[in-house]
């Protein structure tokens, strides 16, 4: 057993603890539970104690001796950033399709030329899984060096089922032989792959009869992702296989309405997703909708930023009562980048979040879309112990100074792995 930890002196700790538990919306995102001068004692892998420097200084004055002691002054500590939505175990690289897009291909003809989730899957299935296992520990590092202790991962770049199963088996080990927890989703339903071609129901049933009792047998998925698109799948056809899954008790979630209006936010409704993600081309009654039916709307500003997309409609989507969170997308194609707080930023800057909103959709909102709400994603008694102390005095300078990593240390469950 490692010895206690105490932070003190925290210029700001944001807790973002509240008595209300679910995904929170309107001002519930905005109420951020800081405090100044603020402590925590961690001890056991969970927080123990919390509150000003002077209160937890009485409380443990018999024990002060025990413990390392962290000197937080003039800087802020959050939880462990949480990011809902990744691509991450994947095999290769495309650097030249980022070529193609700006001499003006679009993301589309790419996938349909064979290229995009195609070439990922190519490279995929011929990797090794030892290959991809390296590949995929170092994006982790690099997510817990940006603050990010948690993350969900999807499957989709193997598109049969020994490719699809490689990969989660690589993110199941990462969860044991990695600090950072991940969260996996199977999605099979990212793409056609070239074998089906104009058989697309086919490979539904090869989702829906194959994959799926397989993943959900093997216990190697939580949720159950489809890319609902024009020339992917169909509203239909992603309801099928989100409808399967649930009856395996694989949770739904949607890659809605990203390229064209397709009435992903709809469907997420309807089929009770948990979360609905990217949503650039939403239409207005899918916002109500998911606001009625409290679908967490998972944004994804880097991509829309790189894709040279218009972003997601997120001040508008939190005014109607949808509960938002955002997250990287880290993917080869879309949005291959590992920084939370770049997309804290740019979820201000391009979707006018207010700097304790995005927080609260990095972090808490976060968990709510990975249903690890009850670990992760606020700094309370009882919780993981997974914190980050950053080199700035307040979030809202976390937000401000864009496009830096202003992380100084990181734990997970009480250990440091960062600083
Ligand atoms: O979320 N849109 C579908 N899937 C990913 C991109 C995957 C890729 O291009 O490899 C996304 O953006
Ligand atoms: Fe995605």
């Amino acid at each position: 057993m490692s010895n206690p930890v105490w932070i003190k002196h925290a210029s700001q700790l944001v807790t973002l603890a509240t008595e209300h538990k679910g995904p929170r919306t309107k001002e519930a995102m905005s109420k951020l539970s800081i405090i100044e001068d603020g402590s925590i004692w961690v001890e056991n892998e969970l927080i123990q104690a919390i509150g000003t420097t002077e209160e937890l200084q009485r409380k443990y004055a018999t024990r002060i001796d025990e413990a390392e002691i962290i000197d937080a002054f003039g800087k802020l500590v959050t939880p462990g950033l949480v990011d809902p939505h990744t691509h991450v175990a994947y095999g290769g690289s495309r650097e030249r399709e980022f070529e193609m897009r700006l001499e003006g291909a679009t993301y589309m003809d790419i996938m349909n030329a064979g290229g995009g989730i195609h070439a990922t899957s190519r490279m995929t299935r011929e990797a090794t899984e030892e290959d991809i296992f390296a590949q995929t520990k170092k994006r982790l590092d690099s997510f817990l060096a940006h603050g990010v202790t948690t993350i969900e991962g999807k499957s989709g770049y193997g598109l049969n089922v020994e490719t699809e199963i490689k990969q989660l088996r690589v993110m199941q080990r990462l969860q044991t032989e990695h600090s950072i927890d991940i969260v996996p989703t199977f999605m099979g339903a990212h793409a056609v792959p070239a074998e089906f071609k104009g058989k697309e129901d086919e490979y539904v049933d090869l989702i829906v009869n194959d994959m799926l009792p397989r993943v959900a047998g093997e216990k190697l998925a939580k949720f159950n992702d489809v890319f609902c698109e024009v020339g992917v799948f169909t509203p239909e056809q992603s309801k099928r296989i989100l409808e399967a899954g649930k009856a395996l008790g694989l949770v739904p979630k949607i890659h809605a309405d990203e390229i064209e209006p397709y009435g992903g936010a709809e469907l997420a409704a309807e089929v009770g997703a948990i979360s609905a993600e990217h949503l650039l081309k939403a239409s207005d009654s899918g916002i109500a909708a998911m606001a009625k039916q409290g679908v967490i709307a998972c944004l994804l500003p880097a991509t829309a930023l790189y894709l040279r997309e218009n972003p997601a409609r997120g001040r508008e989507m939190i005014d109607a009562g949808v509960p938002v969170a955002i997250s990287t997308d880290c993917n080869p194609g879309s949005s291959p980048t590992t920084s939370m707080p770049l997309v804290m930023n740019l979820a201000c800057i391009s979707m006018r979040l207010t700097p304790a909103e995005s927080l609260c959709a990095a972090t808490y909102n976060a968990a709510c879309a990975i249903q690890m709400e009850d670990k992760v994603g606020s700094l309370e008694i009882g919780k993981q112990a997974d914190i980050v102390l950053w080199n700035v005095p307040n979030y809202q300078q976390l937000q401000y100074l864009f496009g830096v990593n202003h992380v100084n240390s990181v734990w997970k469950k009480g250990v440091k792995v960062v600083g």
